[in-house]
């Protein structure tokens, strides 16, 4: 196939696909070595990382350490955790909090100068690095992108969205085959190539993140044969605030923290009705008990009066702003809330240098899984995995440099029309979610395999198909995959492992 244009980077420039907190991070960590930045929007437009509300998980508080750290992550992750993983991100979180405060990030300090660490739930320490409450996301990016355009190794292309990987048909990589605002695709080639590009939520009719967050990173890597990990592990979030908005704003588990607490449409208080821990429970806890409340009828609030009351403009003014949008008042009633995809703990598999299978693909960020997460990410623990990563990825490709030219190819994926992905959608909340069942997955896989016969392989319904197919096969229920029908957990814990060979698409290298 031929493209509209060509773009033959440098062979010392490494490609990164995606512009949030992973791929900026890792850009600015590259220098000396050139990097280049492919962001689909203006810089932070469209990017998860600018969304997040609670911050960065790090032991730095005097009682903490990073061995407790590990330890709250892997009993969060219900036994998929791989604990090297774990010790690794929370060793090395401390030394990337510096780092983004040497960049300019005004995280929030005490008035003796630390730095205040909140407490979340299934933490045992405070420990989450904020910024004015619930903007460290927009904070971090805004320092991020100072830097970056100020940067001379790093040079940004925006309007580039990418839609294939190119690849040699033998699991090799050598860059991205991507679609601009006029629909023209351009092929840009690399000798070492990652992919930033975030989740999976916008696959469901409710989530947190982007609509376009549809595993782009997911259908393109499994499509030229690199392996994919726990694909079915989505994260809900318990409290996204429930006022009809695509996608829907988030009341940060920060206000649990400060001590709001789940109410039902009567007031009662019925998280100790699902945990000992309450409001605190971990998140896949607290989400399905949400479901419950909203299937039973009785809905789910959150009552952050008295914890937050009239310190709500000044200590959450993301959460207030989105609340007084729709007329709810946070110091005077109770937040309504649904649960919403927030996050993919499953992705690209990679090692602990962030490595593909594939040759010349790296993947960092929500879509890369490390391992870190397992069956259920513990709160703020993904920003820490996405610059711990970063730094990895960049510390190896600033020595190695030696990845040869591919002779490569690619088709860009099909587009599926905006009636199917408003179904998929739809279909993916209702039977891929909180709560789900044989019936509701095989019903989905059909509808999915009709739906890539009548419109071919677009990435959304690749990505989708990954993750049904792969909670249809996971017989049990473990942190975020709640199965109806096979409610505990098995006997043993093992990750899913996916790859296939390359997608015969008729791409001749
Ligand atoms: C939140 O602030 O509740 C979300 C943070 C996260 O996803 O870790």
């Amino acid at each position: 196939m031929t493209s509209d244009e060509v773009l033959r980077l440098p062979d010392d420039a490494v490609l990164i696909v995606g512009a949030g907190l992973a791929g900026l991070f890792l850009a600015l960590k590259l220098a000396p070595r050139r990097a280049v930045v492919l962001s689909p929007s203006p810089l932070g437009e469209r990017a998860a990382s600018a969304w997040a509300q609670g911050g960065l998980a790090a032991a730095l508080g005097p009682d903490d350490d990073p061995e407790l750290h590990a330890e709250d992550t892997i009993a969060a992750g219900a036994g998929l955790v791989d604990p090297v993983v774990a010790a690794l991100i929370a060793r090395e979180g401390p030394a990337r909090v510096l780092d983004l405060l040497a960049l300019g990030v005004p995280f929030d300090t005490t008035d003796d100068g630390h730095l205040a660490l909140s407490l979340e739930a299934a933490h045992s320490r405070p420990r989450v690095a904020r910024v004015k409450g619930d903007l460290a996301g927009k904070a971090i990016m805004e320092a991020l992108i100072g830097a970056t355009r100020a940067a001379a190794h790093i040079d940004v292309r925006e309007g580039l969205a990418m839609s294939a990987l190119l690849h040699d048909g033998h699991g090799g990589v050598g860059g991205a085959l991507c679609v601009d605002k006029d629909n023209r695709t351009v092929r840009v080639e690399a000798r070492e190539t990652v992919l930033a590009v975030g989740g999976v939520g916008g696959l469901y009719r409710v989530t947190t993140n982007p609509v376009s967050a549809q595993g782009v990173a997911l259908a393109a890597a499994a499509h030229i044969g690199a392996t994919i990990a726990d694909p079915e592990f989505v994260q809900f979030h318990p409290t996204a605030i429930d006022i009809a908005r695509d996608p829907a704003p988030l009341a940060t588990e920060a206000l649990r923290g400060d001590g709001a607490f789940l109410v039902d449409r009567a007031g009662r208080r019925f998280m100790a009705d699902y945990d000992a821990q309450g409001d605190l429970a971990a998140r896949d806890i607290v989400a399905r008990a949400i479901h419950s409340e909203i299937a039973a009828g009785r809905g789910a609030f959150l009552d952050a009066r008295t914890a937050v009351g009239a310190h709500f403009p000044d200590m959450f003014p993301t959460v207030f702003a989105a609340c007084m949008s729709a007329g709810v008042d946070p110091r005077a009633m109770p937040i309504p809330v649904a649960p919403a995809a927030h996050y993919h703990m499953g992705g690209v598999a990679t090692d602990l240098w962030g490595k593909t299978s594939a040759s010349g693909l790296s993947a960092v960020g929500e879509c890369a899984s490390t391992g870190a997460h397992g069956a259920n990410r513990l709160a703020s623990n993904s920003l820490l995995e996405a610059v711990v990563f970063a730094w990895r990825i960049a510390e190896r490709l600033r020595s190695d440099t030696d990845a040869p030219p591919r002779k490569t190819a690619a088709r860009p994926a099909p587009c599926a029309p905006s009636d199917v992905i408003d179904t998929l959608r739809k279909r993916m909340s209702a039977h891929a979610g909180v709560v789900r069942d044989a019936q509701g997955l095989s019903e989905t896989a059909g509808w999915l395999a009709d739906a890539i016969a009548a419109h071919g392989a677009a990435n959304p319904l690749t990505a989708a198909q990954l993750i049904v197919t792969a909670a249809l096969a996971r017989r049990e229920s473990r942190g975020g995959h709640f199965r109806r029908d096979f409610p505990a957990p098995g006997a043993t814990a093992v990750r899913t492992f996916l790859s296939a060979p390359p997608l015969a698409d008729g791409v001749t290298p």
